[in-house]
């Protein structure tokens, strides 16, 4: 008896030890805004003092990220990404800001962050160095865990630059066990995907979903369309992999949303907002929010797209055809009907250059949405509704290099 209790207390032991990390953190794909894509690692505060990685940096996007309605859209993280750092530990091993640049402390900042109903976000490496050669947290896991629950960090970018392929897993395992140890629930954003799938090692996604509540699949984004459409190319190419990985509490991260900056244009930055909704993308700004035009900003306040993503399904959108050189993208979201069948998130992106809006004909059944007889569809940027059923023939006019963005929600009866 004792010994058959003894069996059932080991395999459920054994079952829990393969859920997903549960510290009750990233519900939805997390919201914010971090500094990398827009910044850099911009260090010359004499030359660039408004763009300089520093503490006024920090502040002046946190009093943004209130007063221009971020926050209130979803947006809460403010993250830190590399170049904060000193080149030099403290006395004790303690990761320390340049002094410089950042005079009042982490902590200070983070205290600011805070008080503005923000939450607070860092950026550190699991190698022997930063990718820009910042000192690394290979042999510190466990003191830089402590140190960033000290700070009041809330949310923690590790990467992978100058690390061991094969060290990566365990590495970041172990860190995620010292965060946890801290007690204080921090976000944890892995890396180790990206560096092992260019390298062509498929990454132990079980582990990653049992260890992390995002993580970077691919190369990192810049400034540029041909970008976006690569990593989309990568993530539809692999999305009957990895996928169904991606669910409450650990996302797959296609990486930051780069509209507002110089390299998209208006058609292309209402196409990744939207793509990036229907992978349930973790929706990251790396803008100049003092600067940025009210036009793009609209389309990353935009709360219908913001809803899509933020879906409490959870479930990562598929391209699920091309037709005439469109991708269509679809991803089941809530409402469902009383038979079940779920509302979907569509999207239409073109990778046409022939420059008018292309029309395309297709059926709700072309697309596999069939549950329901009848669907109320609504165009997110045009405010346009109507009523269909599966058979009936959709048009749509996509402009180049542009999206259409619908949701269908089952009618009932
Ligand atoms: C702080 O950053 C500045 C560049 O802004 C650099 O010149 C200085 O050496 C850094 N200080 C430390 C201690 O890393
Ligand atoms: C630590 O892990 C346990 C077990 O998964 C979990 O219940 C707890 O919420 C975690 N604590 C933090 C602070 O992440
Ligand atoms: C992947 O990780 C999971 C959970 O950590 C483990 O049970 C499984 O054996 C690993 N799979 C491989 C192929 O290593
Ligand atoms: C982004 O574009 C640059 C320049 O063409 C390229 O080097 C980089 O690999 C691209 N990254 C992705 C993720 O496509
Ligand atoms: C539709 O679903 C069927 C059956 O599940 C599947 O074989 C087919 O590939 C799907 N088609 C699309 C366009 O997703
Ligand atoms: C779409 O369908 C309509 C009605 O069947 C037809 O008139 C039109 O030519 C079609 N357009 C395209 C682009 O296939």
């Amino acid at each position: 008896m004792i010994c058959l209790i003894w069996i059932l207390v080991s395999i459920i032991t054994s079952l829990s030890s393969v859920q997903t990390l549960d510290n009750g953190l990233a519900l939805t794909p997390p919201m914010g805004w971090m500094h990398w894509q827009r910044f850099r690692c911009l260090v010359d505060c004499e030359a660039y003092p408004d763009e300089c990685i520093s503490e006024k940096l920090f502040k002046e996007m946190a009093d943004h990220l209130v007063s221009d309605g971020y926050l209130e859209a979803g947006y809460e993280y403010l993250i830190i990404d590399d170049c904060w750092m000193s080149k030099e530990r403290d006395s004790e091993g303690r990761l320390q800001p340049n002094a410089t640049r950042f005079p009042s402390g982490i902590k200070a900042l983070s205290d600011y962050v805070h008080d503005k109903g923000l939450k607070f976000g860092i950026y550190a490496d699991y190698g022997t160095k930063t990718c820009a050669g910042y000192p690394g947290s290979h042999g510190y896991l466990e003191i830089d865990a402590k140190t960033f629950a000290d700070w009041g960090v809330d949310y923690l970018k590790l990467d992978g630059c100058y690390a061991d392929l094969t060290d990566l897993q365990p590495g970041y395992i172990e860190m995620g066990n010292y965060l946890n140890q801290t007690g204080r629930p921090i976000v944890y954003s892995c890396s180790w995907p990206a560096y092992q799938e260019p390298k062509g090692v498929k990454p132990n996604y079980t582990a990653l979903q049992d260890t992390c509540n995002l993580w970077r699949n691919w190369d990192d984004i810049d400034d540029t369309w041909s970008n976006v459409t690569s990593i989309l190319k990568w993530f539809s190419t692999n999305q009957d992999r990895i996928a169904s990985f991606s669910g409450v509490g650990h996302w797959n991260d296609p990486d930051m949303l780069i509209i507002g900056n110089f390299g998209l244009s208006y058609e292309q930055s209402k196409a990744q907002m939207a793509i990036w909704a229907i992978m349930a993308a973790p929706l990251i700004m790396s803008v100049d929010l003092r600067t940025i035009e009210p036009r793009f900003r609209d389309i990353l306040l935009n709360k219908e797209i913001i809803k899509i993503n933020q879906d409490s399904l959870g479930i990562q959108g598929r391209l699920v055809t091309t037709f005439k050189n469109i991708d269509i993208w679809t991803k089941p979201i809530l409402p469902k009907d009383k038979n079940g069948a779920p509302s979907y998130a569509i999207g239409f992106l073109s990778n046409r250059v022939d420059g008018y809006p292309y029309m395309l004909n297709v059926t709700l059944s072309e697309l596999n949405i069939t549950e329901a007889e009848q669907y109320t569809i609504k165009d997110i940027f045009d405010s346009k509704t109507f009523t269909t059923s599966p058979r009936d023939k959709l048009i749509v006019r996509v402009k180049p290099s542009g999206v259409v963005l619908l949701t269908a929600t089952p009618v009932s009866k």
